[in-house]
């Protein structure tokens, strides 16, 4: 078992491999009731197993599927769900699934009794390096995604990789897409020992959802991701937003919506677009912007927009300055001598080159 410390106030671990699951006992030790938040699907599979580890009374609270059901509307049922059985300050909530699991139960537990323990147990790739690690919490808003949340950390992640091996093919990618860019995140292609080294080592392992492999790859990923929050818990300083790493362009493919690509193929097309951008910039020599390729390439990622030649890249840029992180600009997270870095504005002929990269606007 991997344990990853998130060193913030109060400090909490991740603890990564198979039989993670069964940690919820000590985690939860001496808790009057507990809750468990989860979907009919993952329920069915690990929610016995969950239960069975935590020595307190549980009941499980099923919620919907999708992100439709990311809302007000289900933090008002499962709040009053939770007031009937009669949870209290004290007890806590276990959120049980992928991001939308965690984000609604931890959302719940960030305004139930005016905030009360929860500890997060994900069972998707990218809620496992993602969303269940650094306490960001909310629902969606038909006005926008994530509009009402707060910052409430988890008193203990628990990511048992055995759980992915039910996990539908799509979804997977969707999580892969992340692995990739926390692997250029820490970009260091000398050490292979680094998440670089590992995947190109072991990609066919990481494909083939090995658990051990997987552990190791999960393991690391959610420290990257934990030492950034440490360093920033609250979003205040900017350096969370390198966490945005090829989701720039991701994001604007996401909402341009044409090719049904998942969160993951559109964050691997946004990596190959920031290596490629950051070169046309002069701000890394060819090896990186290969290295940007070659990672989501070995993933069994997209590396350019099917069709692009049919997008328009001025409907992209449009798109990418309504983002919200870029504030009326254009901004993009890039590789540097200095290493990952925001930058805004980039020239116009090293954009043109980026989109080209991509196969976006090219006939
Ligand atoms: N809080 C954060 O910091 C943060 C970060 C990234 C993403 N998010 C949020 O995460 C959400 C996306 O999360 P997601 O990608 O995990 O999707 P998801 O939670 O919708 O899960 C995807 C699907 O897989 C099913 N599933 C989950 N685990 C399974 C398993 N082991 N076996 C079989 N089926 C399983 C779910 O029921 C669902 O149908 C978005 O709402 C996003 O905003 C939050």
């Amino acid at each position: 078992m991997k344990r990853v410390p998130v060193e913030v106030e109060p400090r909490y671990e991740i603890f990564v491999g198979p039989g993670a699951l069964a940690r919820a006992g000590d985690l939860l030790e001496g808790r009057r009731r507990v809750a468990v938040v989860s979907q009919a699907g993952i329920a069915a599979r690990y929610a016995t197993e969950l239960r069975g580890a935590i020595g307190a009374p549980t009941e499980l609270f099923l919620m919907d599927d999708g992100e439709e059901a990311k809302s007000l509307a289900t933090v008002e049922w499962l709040g009053r769900e939770l007031a009937r059985w009669g949870l209290l300050r004290d007890d806590a909530i276990v959120a049980l699934g992928g991001g939308v699991v965690g984000d609604t139960a931890g959302f719940v537990a960030a305004v139930y009794h005016r905030g009360i323990a929860v500890a997060q147990v994900p069972t998707t790739l990218l809620a496992m390096v993602d969303a269940a690690i650094g306490g960001k919490t909310a629902v969606n808003l038909p006005e926008g995604k994530n509009l009402v949340g707060a910052f409430h950390h988890p008193i203990g992640v628990l990511a048992d990789p055995e759980t992915l091996s039910s996990l539908p093919e799509r979804e997977f990618r969707s999580g892969l897409g992340e692995v990739a860019k926390y692997a250029l995140l820490t970009d260091v292609v000398e050490d292979p020992t680094g998440l670089t080294g590992v995947l190109r080592l072991h990609a066919a392992e990481v494909l083939a959802r090995d658990p051990v492999v997987l552990g190791e790859v999960v393991a690391r990923c959610a420290a990257i991701k934990a030492a950034v929050v440490a360093r920033d818990p609250l979003e205040q300083t900017g350096e969370r937003a390198t966490l945005n790493l090829g989701h720039t362009l991701g994001h604007a493919l996401e909402t341009a919506g044409a090719y049904d690509l998942t969160h993951g193929e559109a964050v691997a097309i946004g990596l190959v677009f920031a290596g490629a951008l950051a070169g046309a910039c002069e701000r890394v020599g060819v090896d990186v912007v290969d290295r940007y390729q070659a990672v989501p390439q070995a993933l069994g990622l997209p590396t350019e927009v099917p069709d692009g030649e049919a997008l328009d890249p001025a409907e992209l840029v449009a798109l990418m300055r309504r983002d919200k992180k870029a504030a009326g600009g254009l901004t993009f997270v890039l590789p540097g001598p200095n290493g990952i870095e925001r930058v805004d504005d980039p020239p116009e002929h090293a954009l043109r080159y980026a989109f080209a990269s991509v196969g976006i606007g090219v006939g």
